[in-house]
């Protein structure tokens, strides 16, 4: 495979970017970041085991090209997307000097790169971000579109701002390292993208799962490139989610849910939205949206990738507190984003209150993988 298998132009209100995608791009991250008009010195936070795994070979790009490269890391997990790692790597900018022609460089999955992101956001008002993301979720999804932030306490990514990335670098083969389980949850979020926007994607999806846990090369780029092209077009629309942007909520109203109820400790990110797709399609069905037939395509794509398809033991009552305060249900109305078909999206305010529990008790008792209907 070519080392560089596309190179993708993100946009995002009046800033474009690209997204590099492909086997060996780490190895070439001086010269996309020349080429990206990045001249200052580099001030790269890691993830500290992506860096052991990976790290040597991003400092060698980067080097090679004369960059000066300082870098810190932070510890591996959501436990340390806070305020005290992001004060920890404010100090440390501030100790290693960082002007606004420099740039800060994530190198992890998502927490590093939403944390990294707003401390980039955020000292001296903004410097230039390049994201470096290392697990499957982070390069279709987190790596693209500008959201970063911290969780706090009392929830999830509630601190936070936009600041697009100057540069995106995705590196296919520093997937190789990742647990199969990690791997199968970002999946799931390709799975997403290919439910409510792209039927081919979907059907080139389900017709080789197994390959895709296996991460052929080939397939696994052009999925990959395919889903950060997809988040790309949906945050051109709508860089700051004010309606289509929600779209890319698919599966995730009941998934946060179910990861809020769990302690954020059981399930997976993407193995939550999982269970929140089969919900989802389970909802459209019952309201004659989707056909029983493109439902069970879909159940049975997420169950051949290993993923869950429900949560038996929790309880349908407590889901609905957090699914109501999540911030993106307003006024205490929830707005479902549903797939009438592979490809296709549409958002719902109408879903009736007594479908909605009915699903919660299918999801929450059923132990079928995957599911009958309700
Ligand atoms: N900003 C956004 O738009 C957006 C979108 C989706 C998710 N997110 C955020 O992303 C986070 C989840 O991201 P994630 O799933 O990447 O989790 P993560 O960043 O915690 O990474 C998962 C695990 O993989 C390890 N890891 C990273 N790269 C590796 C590699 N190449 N080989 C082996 N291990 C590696 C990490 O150390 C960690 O243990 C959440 O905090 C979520 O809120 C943000």
């Amino acid at each position: 495979m070519a080392a560089v298998e596309r190179r993708l132009e993100i946009r995002a209100g009046s800033h474009a970017y690209p997204a590099v995608v492909g086997s060996n791009v780490l190895e070439q991250a001086g010269a996309e970041l020349a080429r990206a008009g990045l001249r200052g010195r580099v001030r790269v936070v890691a993830d500290e085991l992506a860096w052991r795994c990976h790290g040597a070979r991003l400092l060698e790009g980067l080097q090679v090209a004369g960059y000066a490269v300082a870098f810190t890391f932070i510890p591996s997990g959501e436990t340390a997307k806070n305020l005290a790692t992001l004060s920890e790597v404010y100090d440390w900018l501030l100790k290693v000097g960082v002007e606004r022609g420099d740039c800060v460089l994530a190198f992890g999955g998502g927490v590093c790169g939403d944390l990294a992101g707003f401390a980039a956001a955020t000292i001296l008002r903004g410097v230039p971000l390049v994201q470096v993301p290392t697990t499957l979720l982070a390069q279709v999804d987190a790596s693209i579109g500008g959201k970063t932030g911290i969780d706090h306490p009392r929830g999830k990514n509630l601190i936070g701002a936009f600041h697009q990335p100057r540069l995106v670098l995705a590196d296919v083969g520093a997937l190789a390292t990742l647990p199969r389980r990690e791997l199968a949850a970002g999946w799931a979020e390709v799975v997403k993208m290919a439910m409510i926007l792209d039927a081919a994607l979907f059907a080139e999806l389900e017709a080789q799962p197994a390959a895709l846990l296996d991460m052929e090369p080939a397939l696994t780029a052009r999925a990959i490139a395919r889903s950060i092209e997809l988040k790309g077009q949906v945050v051109a629309e709508d860089e700051r989610e004010a309606e289509r942007r929600m779209v890319l909520n698919y599966g995730h109203t009941i998934g946060h849910a179910i990861e809020a109820v769990t302690g954020y400790d059981v399930f997976l990110h993407g193995e939550a939205v999982a269970i929140g797709m089969v919900g989802a399609s389970l909802l459209a069905e019952r309201m004659g949206l989707l056909s029983p037939a493109d439902r069970a395509r879909q159940d049975a794509l997420i169950a051949a990738l290993g993923l869950p398809c429900s949560c038996p033991g929790l309880r349908p009552e407590a889901l609905w507190m957090p699914m109501l305060q999540d911030k993106k249900a307003r006024s205490h109305r929830l707005t479902w984003v549903l797939a009438p078909g592979p490809g296709q999206v549409a958002l719902r305010r109408d879903v009736p209150t007594s479908l909605v529990d009915a699903v919660l008790h299918y999801l929450t008792t059923s132990t079928e993988s995957p599911p009958v209907p309700v």
